[in-house]
């Protein structure tokens, strides 16, 4: 397996700041050139989400439906080298343009966490498929708490209780939850090759999402192959997969917490107080009042 060298990143905690209106770190925004200027291709397929809503799920589903039979493409590079995170720039490892700009497959998968109004705008001219993934936001903030707690290159997140304020107000790398799930719910009124999938969904039934994402794409997938790639995808299997849990990256703390941590629907109440929950729900009623996008906090 061809795992890249991180020993020589530098392990500081990023600050963030404030970019074209969004929170964001330097590692998202220091290619910001080329990523603007990114050239996507028709057949290029997007996978945007917020930060922890099911990114690396998705991802894994889709490479198995188009590159599943090719075992030296499964075996020898981890799911984070096949699907290029496109603004990510770690200077130790390639840049995200160069690695989808160099990505041999067709069609090229590609991840992003922008905010819709920063996503480059080859993606809109060439009319390429996006599948965005969005996952309740009382979830979403515990796993991304635990993120931040075990990623050095993220902000420091302080206890629960600080970062859920901060989620709140969208002190996060990537920008408010709130914004990021509108912006792109907006975005599906009117740009049709886009396919808004929800986490739960995928957690209650997963075969269920795989032929959604099937006849979304076009793909005549069969049963037999569809039902062994919604095997495969399950969180066991994925938290056991080397190439997709994560755990060739040094700068995840997994004695902290595993990237593949739980996998649920419904974790945030081992997490809220009822303070906290009442609270967060006045909070969510406000921002999410001009939306008619809906989210299950348990299934
Ligand atoms: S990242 O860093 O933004 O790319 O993270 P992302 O992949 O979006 O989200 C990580 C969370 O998704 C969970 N996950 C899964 N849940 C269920 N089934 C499968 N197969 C699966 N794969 C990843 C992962 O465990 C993180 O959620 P939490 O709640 O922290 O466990």
């Amino acid at each position: 397996m061809e795992i890249p060298d991180f020993s020589s990143l530098k392990l500081s905690r990023p600050e963030l700041f404030d970019f074209e209106g969004v929170s964001m770190v330097h590692y998202f925004t220091d290619n910001w050139e080329k990523v603007k200027n990114f050239q996507a291709r028709p057949d290029d397929i997007l996978i945007a989400t917020y930060p922890k809503a099911g990114t690396t799920w998705v991802s894994y589903i889709l490479d198995l439906l188009y590159f599943g039979n090719d075992q030296e493409h499964q075996t020898s590079q981890p799911i984070y080298m096949r699907v290029p995170f496109l603004e990510s720039f770690f200077k130790v490892i390639s840049s995200g343009t160069e690695l989808a700009d160099n990505l041999p497959t067709s069609p090229r998968l590609i991840k992003t966490h922008l905010p819709v109004q920063l996503v480059p705008k080859s993606f809109w001219e060439q009319n390429s498929k996006i599948v965005y993934v969005a996952r309740n936001a009382k979830d979403n903030a515990v796993s991304y708490f635990h993120f931040d707690r075990m990623n050095m290159v993220q902000p420091e997140p302080g206890n629960w209780n600080t970062f859920l304020q901060k989620f709140m107000e969208g002190k996060n790398v990537f920008g408010p939850w709130y914004d990021h799930v509108n912006g792109w719910w907006e975005k599906k009124q009117t740009y049709s090759n886009l396919l808004y999938l929800f986490y739960e969904d995928l957690v209650e039934d997963t075969g269920r999402e795989v032929e959604h994402l099937c006849s979304f794409l076009g793909l005549s997938t069969s049963i037999e192959e569809r039902e062994k790639i919604t095997k495969g995808v399950q969180f066991d299997a994925m938290k056991q997969n080397k190439m997709t849990n994560y755990s060739t990256i040094p700068v995840m703390d997994f004695k902290i917490s595993p990237f593949m941590r739980k996998g649920k629907v419904g974790d945030w109440k081992n997490h809220f107080t009822v303070a906290q929950n009442e609270q967060f729900n006045e909070v969510y009623k406000q921002k999410m009042k001009n939306t008619t996008v809906k989210f299950r906090t348990e299934i």
